[in-house]
């Protein structure tokens, strides 16, 4: 099919110049040229609501936007207000701002058993500041991640596990171990491998696989047995699953919390909250051996704040949680028939809640395809759809729905083809890669 949206020479040039001045063209690997199909905007010119346009003004249906950090729209007017008036009045000052503590007390009031927050600027902070807190609490070096969740951080102590350890030196990789989601004997083994030494358990709550009723309840009581700190990432979950995390859905209490994703409709903000007894060993008023928790310089930046308090307001008054959850199981219940006319019910099926959604590409045999995952994206970027998922925000309304399940229409088309003729012919480019891989060759 001939591009409907074709992408120029100019913006190409401009896709090219990322490339020579960025390493990866872009500031994080899953935005990577390497993850999406050629036919899909190599840049974004601007966003409205869950709309985006390239630099050609071919306009897009965006999902799980900014990489689902953009929970209200893009854009969001009451949210860029707040910003721009904090903006206005300052952006960081050599002391702490009237904000720091007017948002600390906002984000604790959704996280009832949490008593103190640090603010930083990406999850990966957040994470490593966790890791960090709970070995100095415990005196204990290891920590155990849950290996069936893709990503809680970019330093040493979680991507030296992936096979892009570059740059890692393998004793501190030692210091990670993995135990499986849903799978408490693997827990318990982990604490028998490491007798005495483990400093904490780290995993999302929920992915887009449920958590067995005894597992979160289990992990608790095993951190609880063996004193270890019990980390509960939620920068996906976080006003998503609900306002107050996954922690608030399945009423189990972590010792400490990182959110992020979510919080400030884009801004850059994440934080680290959790018990006073391990927050404030971080703290200036204690006689314990000091922790360098957070640090940062731009970790509490007044508009960032600012964002979040005012995406907590439109997330109380809104039922924006309420209406995450309707979309998705509007655009689900759009979806399923067209997979089932497609005849496609084995390879493309809508995992996760409604408020999260994710789709599979498998091919004939079951397995999944980067393939037909690449020809998905294409098709669907042809007919003005950026879908890596299907995770819905709050500007997801009627008409994004039936243009997302028209373009899936269209696009399952062309897939069902690749199924049976595979897809050379059909995809142009190549097909995207695993992010997590040694070589790009
Ligand atoms: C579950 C989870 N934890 C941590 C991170 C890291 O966050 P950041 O990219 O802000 O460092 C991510 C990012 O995708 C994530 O999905």
């Amino acid at each position: 099919m001939p591009d409907p949206r074709p992408i120029s020479a100019a913006t190409r040039a401009l896709q090219e110049r990322a490339h020579r001045l960025i390493p990866g063209g872009s500031h994080t690997y899953s935005k990577g040229d390497d993850q999406y199909p050629r036919a899909a905007p190599p840049l974004i010119a601007r966003g409205e609501g869950a709309r985006i346009w390239d630099p050609d003004g071919n306009a897009y249906v965006e999902y799980a936007p900014g990489q689902r950090t953009v929970t209200l729209g893009h854009g969001y007017p009451e949210v860029v207000a707040a910003a721009a008036a904090a903006m206005a009045d300052g952006c960081n000052f050599n002391r702490p701002s009237v904000l720091e503590g007017e948002c600390a007390e906002r984000l604790l009031s959704l996280f009832p058993d949490a008593d103190m927050v640090k603010f930083t600027k990406d999850g990966s902070t957040a994470n490593t500041a966790a890791v960090k807190l709970a070995r100095a609490t415990t005196g204990r070096r290891i920590v155990a991640l849950c290996e069936d969740h893709p990503f809680f951080s970019y330093d040493d102590w979680a991507i030296g596990l992936t096979p892009v350890d570059g740059g890692i030196p393998p004793e501190l990789t030692a210091m990670t171990a993995t135990f499986r989601f849903n799978d408490l004997a693997s827990v318990e083994r982990v604490f028998d491998a490491h007798q005495g030494d483990i400093a904490c358990l780290m995993l999302e709550p929920a992915r887009y696989i449920e958590p067995d009723p005894d597992y979160l309840p289990g992990l608790r009581e095993l951190c609880d047995r063996h004193d270890a700190v019990l980390i509960f990432d939620e920068m996906t979950t976080a006003f998503r699953w609900g306002l107050n995390g996954a922690q608030a859905v399945f009423g189990v209490r972590p010792d400490l919390t990182t959110v992020g994703k979510g919080m400030a409709n884009g801004f850059s903000l994440s934080a680290l909250l959790g018990d006073r007894e391990l927050m404030c060993l971080g703290g200036l008023d204690h006689d314990r051996e000091r922790v360098f928790l957070l640090s940062t310089t731009h970790g509490a930046e007044s508009p960032a704040l600012a964002a979040a308090m005012a995406v907590i307001d439109v997330f109380e008054r809104e039922d924006v949680v309420g209406h995450l959850y309707r979309a998705g199981a509007d655009l689900r219940s759009g979806l399923q028939p067209v997979i089932d006319r497609h005849g496609l019910q084995e390879q493309v099926e809508l995992l996760g809640r409604d408020c999260a959604m994710l789709f599979t590409t498998r091919d004939a045999a079951g397995q999944p395809s980067q393939g037909l995952r690449s020809l998905l994206l294409q098709e669907l970027a042809r007919r003005g759809v950026l879908a890596p998922s299907l995770m819905v925000c709050f500007s997801h309304r009627r008409a994004e729905i039936d243009e997302t399940v028209a373009a899936f229409d269209d696009a399952l088309a062309v897939y069902a083809r690749g199924l049976t003729d595979g897809v050379d012919d059909l995809l142009d480019g190549p097909p995207s890669r695993l992010v997590y891989r040694r070589y790009n060759a």
